[in-house]
């Protein structure tokens, strides 16, 4: 069932993409003629220098679209150090190794250059490992991957910076990541290798002296090691967001990632966002279906919103394609997780269509706000006793 459906898929991709194609060189030559977009595109390849991170903000809204990956069909945001980021991107929560082993196998074989780690989802090694193998057969370069990870909640402290970042790099067997995150505003204590360590009351351990600026700090320390070349934030609301910006004085911060789909639009956090040049990018993009079991509760079904499917008839695509297209039009990154080799495939064909600005309105027209939160962190036991929460 799965090849079959991803056969046709890469069969309907093909024909897209060499329709597509053709108006890519077109625009192309245009771009080249008038100097317009390439002009403005820096280097993958260079490290952001210290003028650079200080100084240079995104005069671009739209992604950009260049073609010189692996894939030529990807779409690009640039960050506020000029660093660019392929707005789509692959999730690896809740995988096994084994799992997480084929799927991003299956990844990167269909093009996507985006990864999205964490240190606290205990499966880096097995993401290490694929990357091993694909940067030694020559398959793709270091520099033309894009990975995240993240800072685990029990490293919520300026020295738990330095430690976590190392043992992610040493999972993953990099020198560097192109994104460290601060996964959530609150931290717990340290308890032995525990990431959730419980108190003896069975409550979460919770540090009720997270200092934000003070791990921002340590997280810039990072970037000028050449540990990272961008740092930003994770779950953190816009009253965080300013306190940790406002204090910092050697690197702002380049990137939100925040749950962020359909029935959970977050408009208001995102114009705070652009407003500071920090672009977001949108977790459970699908409404994280595979959550039901976690959260103990009924997830809301993203894919049979009844104007999604209108629209995904109407351009010949699935409800998940067109949920993606939605966000990345936006002008905001997302981060699909997939285990399923057809659906890999189909969640980054979406560079060949275009919501028409009607469709982004009915679309837009679906947020509940704050009531389209999925995931809340309250599986936590206890978390709501820190004083960052809620978020
Ligand atoms: N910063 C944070 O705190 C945070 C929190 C949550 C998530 N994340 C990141 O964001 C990533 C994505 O979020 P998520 O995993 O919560 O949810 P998601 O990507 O919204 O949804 C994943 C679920 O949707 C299914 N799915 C994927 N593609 C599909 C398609 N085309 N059609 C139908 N079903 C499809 C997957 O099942 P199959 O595998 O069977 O396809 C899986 O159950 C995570 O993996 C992680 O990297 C970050």
């Amino acid at each position: 069932m799965a090849l079959i459906e991803m056969n046709i898929l890469m069969k309907r991709s093909s024909s897209r993409r060499e329709a597509a194609s053709r108006s890519r060189s077109s625009r192309y030559k245009q771009e080249r003629k008038t100097g317009k977009t390439l002009r403005s595109v820096p280097q993958l390849e260079q490290p952001p220098t210290e003028a650079t991170q200080h100084n240079s903000v995104n005069t671009t809204t739209e992604s950009l679209k260049i073609s010189n990956m692996a894939d030529e069909k990807q779409e690009f945001l640039e960050l506020n150090n000029g660093v660019r980021i392929p707005s789509l991107g692959f999730g690896t929560w809740q995988a096994s190794d084994k799992e997480l082993e084929d799927a991003v196998e299956h990844a990167l074989t269909a093009g996507y250059r985006h990864i999205d780690g964490a240190y606290a989802y205990e499966n880096e090694k097995a993401l290490g490992r694929v990357l091993k193998r694909w940067i030694d057969s020559g398959r793709v370069k270091r520099e033309d991957l894009f990975i995240v990870t993240k800072l685990p909640e029990v490293g919520n402290t300026p020295a738990g910076v330095v430690k976590y970042l190392q043992r992610s790099l040493d999972n993953l067997g990099l020198s560097y990541v192109d994104l460290y995150l601060v996964h959530t505003p609150f931290g717990y204590h340290e308890r032995g290798e525990d990431l959730h360590p419980m108190t003896d009351e069975g409550v979460i351990d919770v540090d009720m002296g997270t200092d934000h600026i003070a791990i921002w700090k340590a997280m810039e320390d990072q970037v000028e090691a050449g540990k990272t070349r961008c740092i930003g934030l994770s779950n953190f609301n816009e009253k965080q967001i300013e306190r940790v910006w406002t204090s910092a004085e050697r690197i702002k911060p380049a990137m939100l990632q925040v749950e962020l789909h359909l029935y959970f639009q977050q408009k208001e956090l995102v114009n705070y966002c652009n407003s500071r040049k920090i672009k977001v990018c949108a977790y459970s993009p699908l409404g994280s279906r595979g959550s039901a079991k976690l959260l103990g509760k009924e997830i809301p079904e993203l894919l049979e919103n009844p104007e999604v499917k209108k629209v995904a008839e109407k351009h010949n695509k699935t409800p998940a394609q067109v949920l993606l297209r939605h966000t990345i039009q936006r002008g905001i990154a997302a981060i699909p997780k997939s285990t399923n080799p057809g659906r890999i495939v189909q969640n980054f064909q979406i560079f060949d269509f275009e919501l028409s600005p009607e469709e982004v309105a009915s679309l837009d027209a679906q947020d509940q706000g704050k009531d389209g939160r999925i995931l809340d962190f309250k599986f936590f036991k206890g978390v709501e006793k820190h004083p960052e929460f809620p978020f």
